[in-house]
């Protein structure tokens, strides 16, 4: 036979293999979702969602110290309240003494090289569960950046390294990063999650927080998925507001949103592989179906060949077991 190229020449030993790999992981590139709540020695799991417990802060070293020592570099923070403490305006997440400002200082404290980022949202505080402050109906977008631009100074202010907008408001990246410059916290950056779908990925993360939207939905903010052009037009935005890494999520059914927006923007990429989308592995693997390491594997690997050099996951000890054989 006369063929000319012969492609599987290069695939003949994992060595070679290895030797030609285009894309790699590596833990510096994944970023941890941590859930921490108040009160003490809270420990909890979510029937629905085991890769996940909720933490009070005193639990925290329990929750991160092994994974510090594996190699994680980065957590992002969510707070948890009690239904009690919730309302209508969210008003829980300005507390300076909240569940999360506490859980960044005692962060920063426990380990020095860790970054911290906080989710920047109001759905975990609000009665309604949505994201912003609810006016007639509908979330008002100006009020909730308002109030947004508060809860990321409080967040800087408390020590975080960065703050991560999820709440898909109009301009909140400028106005985030305004507030922040004008207290003199320049050097907090700003992970914006720019093209964030309403999707149907979210339920697991919504049963931990208890954050199900108790009266319709979030289309008024977040993007419809059968756009990628408005994607383009949000990353724009987000890089003339000044964002520092633009985020897609949910990331495996959108790889082609971070595939086109990692080639618009000059600043690093984020994609977050959200709940309902590591539901499904854990699912699948549970009924055998699929191998839970080699999925989590591919998929990683996919949402960073399609360009995100950031991954938020829930596997990141799957991941650290991936990398360790
Ligand atoms: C809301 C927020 C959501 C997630 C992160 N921030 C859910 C929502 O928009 O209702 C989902 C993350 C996940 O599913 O893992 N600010």
């Amino acid at each position: 036979m006369n063929i000319i190229e012969r492609p599987r020449r290069l695939r003949q030993s994992a060595a070679l293999r290895d030797l030609v790999r285009e894309t790699s992981l590596h833990i510096n590139d994944i970023v941890l979702p941590v859930f921490v709540t108040d009160g003490v020695n809270v420990d909890q799991e979510v029937p629905t969602f085991p890769l996940v417990r909720t933490v009070s802060i005193d639990n925290l070293a329990r929750l991160l110290d092994h994974r510090v020592r594996r190699g994680l570099r980065a957590v992002l923070l969510f707070g948890k309240v009690r239904a009690a403490n919730k309302t209508e305006s969210g008003d829980a997440a300005l507390d300076p003494d909240g569940c999360v400002p506490r859980a960044v200082r005692q962060l920063r404290e426990l380990y020095p090289n860790l970054t911290v980022f906080t989710d920047v949202a109001l759905d975990p505080y609000t009665t309604h569960g949505h994201d912003g402050i609810v006016h007639n109906g509908d979330v008002d977008n100006d009020l909730s950046v308002d109030i947004l631009s508060r809860m990321a100074l409080v967040h800087a202010e408390a020590g975080a390294h960065m703050v991560a907008p999820s709440d898909m408001m109009d301009g909140r990246v400028g106005a985030l990063r305004s507030t922040l410059d004008t207290a003199g916290f320049h050097n907090v950056g700003i992970m914006s999650y720019t093209a964030k779908y309403a999707s149907a990925l979210y339920g697991p993360f919504r049963d931990v927080l208890e954050s199900t939207p108790s009266f319709g939905d979030k289309k008024t903010y977040q993007m419809d998925p059968a756009n990628i052009r408005e994607a383009e037009r949000e990353c724009r935005l987000d890089l003339d507001e000044g964002a520092d890494i633009i985020l897609v999520k949910p990331a495996t059914w959108y790889l082609d949103v971070v595939a086109r927006l990692s080639e618009i923007s000059d600043r690093p990429v984020a994609a977050y592989h959200v709940s309902g989308e590591a539901a499904m592995i854990l699912s699948a693997a549970h009924a055998g179906h699929i191998n839970r390491h080699r999925a989590v594997e591919e998929v990683t690997l996919a949402i960073k060949r399609a360009g995100a050099s950031i991954i938020i996951s829930y596997f990141v000890d799957d991941i650290f077991d991936i990398l360790a054989t």
